[in-house]
């Protein structure tokens, strides 16, 4: 519903940022990632039911949920501030238990680098609605298994706060190159 009435207010692009498990070992806690596509692992989707025209169309093409252009604006910035910014496939999950160790190599297996409990849901809609879309993931934690670490909201929460004067100068910066 955000999405939709911010869609129907005109706005042209949204970034969605979120906290994420990093499966992928050449991440770090603290890092940032730009989700570069994402694996749609709710058992959900914000377009089931009847289409309504206004929005979008009914089976809409996801080949490019992100944006590209936006990618790039997010690459130069990040070069700009000497922020590292590796790509990532997040793989969305329901929540609001962390997973099993089990769960990350099968993640793994098929293809993610992040796991979270967000963002794929609004991706979708805003897709859909024919929004630019781009996100940014905070590797808050290394996921369930790879590190030998237990994973507790504190420190997911901790984690976020120390990277959030390198993520709000991140957004910023690409937000003036979006003018
Ligand atoms: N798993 C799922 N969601 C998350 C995680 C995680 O390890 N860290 C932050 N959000």
């Amino acid at each position: 519903l955000p999405v939709r009435v911010m869609s129907q207010m005109g706005i042209k692009t949204l970034i969605l940022t979120n906290a994420s498990g990093g499966i992928n070992e050449n991440y770090r806690p603290g890092e940032l990632v730009y989700i570069a596509d994402h694996l749609n692992l709710t058992g959900n989707n914000p377009l089931i039911g009847p289409n309504d025209d206004r929005l979008g169309e009914r089976f809409p093409d996801m080949t490019e949920t992100y944006n590209k252009k936006l990618i790039n604006l997010f690459l130069e910035a990040a070069n700009e501030l000497g922020i590292e910014l590796k790509p990532g496939i997040y793989a969305g999950v329901v929540g609001p238990s962390y997973e099993t160790p089990a769960e990350i190599q099968m993640l793994k297996t098929l293809g993610a680098d992040l796991v979270g409990m967000s963002t794929v849901p609004e991706a979708i809609a805003a897709h859909h609605a024919g929004l630019n879309v781009s996100a940014i993931s905070c590797v808050t934690n290394m996921a369930a298994g790879i590190s030998k670490e237990k994973l507790n909201h504190e420190d997911v929460k901790l984690v976020a706060d120390q990277a959030k004067d390198k993520f709000s100068n991140l957004l910023f910066k690409t937000i003036e190159k979006m003018r």
